[in-house]
């Protein structure tokens, strides 16, 4: 199938091997058998107890009790829809990637959205980052681009995720607060970890409570690599553009939206789905030659920074438009296994340490929350070109793999999978040279943790330097240890002193040394003289 191109509708083909319509169907049990009563369990007479004899009873019960599996470690409340790409462009310059070569090619994709804190249950639109995961079903195998809807991280290394997450989500010995960043641990976390410094001025600012998930920026937020045919590999980063442009809510908006309507983004997405109007992105490309690695003062492999677009910028390359909502949430948009490992010949890694241990993470998670190794035959996860290996058995297993040898190599039957080679599509990593000690430590490169976030600082208009100094004090301003108040405004006093000053100010913090220069401008701000901090 090699010449074959992959349409826009060929996931949806495959899913509909899938689809049941049970309405106007007799009830059976999972046997098949009829079933002639559904309403009262079979009883040793009238007022008797019942039988453990009721098969029916027992089935229904037991599949009932474990309908539920485990909600995402993070990102657990998502809303998610299907959809197509197509390139404007062919892109072979830069890299071999097949879907990313004809402009008359659409490919399928899956996206999900989510929050990160907040579990299943939680309300939409609270002030966190949001999750822009998008399933790319090429032929050449699953591509997933399992990015956010902020350039950059809060950490460095993989290592301290686990750190991050149990700082941000609810603390243990009360499960309080749901999902908001509105707490000790949360701030202590980011005083005693200065690399947060970027992040957090991203997530106090408005890009955390946008309008809409169809008017929000998605980044890939580590640097990749493109491969193209002649073996050239280029540094990228990944961007989704909305077509209907990025808009907020005020934080006013937000709070009372989450009250009167927890479910406001996933309803709104929805309903443009179903009313028509699908939601686009563009998807941008930023690349750097492997030959400029050095030439910035920030280091490309570290995602806490950003690459500023007026320095490198982002070229548009492709359209994406989400057009169809899925017909069972469980089955789609809870069972979907997104991979940030999960790549196609033309895309590859770096030596990003938080991406590396990304790369672990998202399977080892996924075998226990979606039940074990063969959550890759669940319809979503599927790829539309075929897979084969000699991987067998398992929980769940539900392919019949016929034969009698399931190895590599062997001389018994003529017909097993074997590898292919570059030129027949067999993925190979990109041959970096690597050169040095093991080590445990941070390049010095990695060091220098506010410079972008005074930069993000700057380029605020008054109204978002309002906006952003409001959402400092509400969410520090609920912390009760006074001194991981103190501890924050002291390091964002590395940051802005304006911006450290005003926040002490607001929580009855003592300001940071030193001169405020900027202080008139902040105080000369209308929306900043509407604010309420408590
Ligand atoms: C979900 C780990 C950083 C974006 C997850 C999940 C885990 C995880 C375990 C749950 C996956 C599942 O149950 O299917 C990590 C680790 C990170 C990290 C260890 C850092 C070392 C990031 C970064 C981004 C990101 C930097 C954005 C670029 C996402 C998204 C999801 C997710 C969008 C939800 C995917 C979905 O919708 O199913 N992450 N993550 N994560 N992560 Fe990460």
């Amino acid at each position: 199938d090699k010449g074959k191109k992959v349409n826009e509708n060929s996931k949806n083909e495959q899913l509909e091997q899938f689809r049941v319509n049970d309405e106007g169907k007799q009830m059976t049990t999972n046997q098949g058998l009829k079933v002639s009563e559904d309403e009262f369990s079979l009883k040793a007479g009238e007022r008797g107890p019942t039988l453990m004899e009721d098969f029916h009873f027992r089935e229904k019960m037991t599949h009932f009790d474990h309908e539920r599996i485990p909600e995402r470690v993070v990102h657990a409340r998502g809303f998610a829809a299907h959809g197509e790409f197509e390139v404007y462009e062919s892109m072979k310059e830069y890299t071999k990637a097949n879907f990313l070569q004809d402009p008359s090619v659409k490919t399928p994709v899956f996206v999900r959205f989510s929050t990160v804190a907040g579990s299943r249950g939680s309300a939409d639109t609270v002030r966190d980052v949001r999750g822009f995961a998008t399933k790319f079903y090429t032929k050449e195998g699953n591509y997933d681009l399992v990015g956010n809807n902020i350039p950059v991280f809060f950490i460095q290394d993989a290592i301290k995720f686990p750190d991050l997450v149990h700082a941000l989500k609810p603390e243990p010995h009360n499960e309080i607060p749901q999902a908001s960043t509105a707490h000790d641990t949360f701030w202590d976390f980011v005083a005693n970890n200065p690399e947060t410094a970027h992040m957090i001025m991203w997530h106090m600012s408005d890009r955390a409570i946008p309008r809409s998930l169809r008017m929000m920026e998605g980044f890939g937020v580590h640097t990749f690599r493109f491969v193209n045919h002649q073996g050239k590999a280029r540094f990228v980063k990944f961007h989704w553009k909305p077509i209907l442009g990025v808009h907020s809510l005020v934080w006013d908006e937000a709070q009372k939206i989450s009250g009167k309507d927890p479910d406001f983004h996933r309803r709104d997405l929805w309903e443009s789905i179903e009313n028509g109007n699908f939601p686009e992105y563009e998807l941008g490309v930023q690349m750097i030659d492997e030959e400029d690695e050095f030439k910035f003062d920030f280091d490309v492999l570290d995602p806490t920074k950003l690459w500023p677009e007026e320095v490198v910028p982002v070229k548009i390359i492709g359209k994406m438009t989400l057009n169809r909502n899925v017909d069972n949430v469980f089955a789609e948009t809870e069972q979907a296994a997104f991979h940030p490992g999960h790549v196609v010949p033309g895309i590859d890694f770096t030596n990003d340490p938080l991406l590396q241990g990304r790369l672990f993470s998202y399977t080892d998670t996924q075998l226990i929350r979606l039940g074990g190794p063969n959550f890759h035959e669940l319809p979503i996860n599927r790829p539309v070109c075929p897979f084969h290996n000699n991987q067998r058995d398992g929980f769940g297993r539900q392919t019949i793999n016929k034969g009698q040898v399931s190895y590599h190599n062997n001389s018994l039957a003529a017909n097993t999978p074997i590898p292919a080679t570059e030129e027949e599509g067999g993925y190979v990593h990109y041959q970096e040279k690597i050169e040095g000690r093991k080590v445990r430590s941070r390049s010095e490169s990695f060091k220098d943790h506010f410079s972008q976030a005074r930069l993000f600082w700057n380029s605020m208009s008054k109204t978002e330097k309002a906006h952003i100094l409001d959402a400092f004090r509400f969410e520090l301003g609920k912390v009760k240890n006074k001194y991981v108040q103190q501890q924050v405004v002291d390091m964002f006093a590395s940051v802005s002193l304006e911006l450290s000053t005003a926040i002490a100010d607001g929580i009855g913090a003592t300001p940071p040394q030193g001169e405020v220069s900027e202080s008139e401008v902040m105080k000369s701000s209308p929306a900043l003289s509407q604010i309420n901090t408590k």
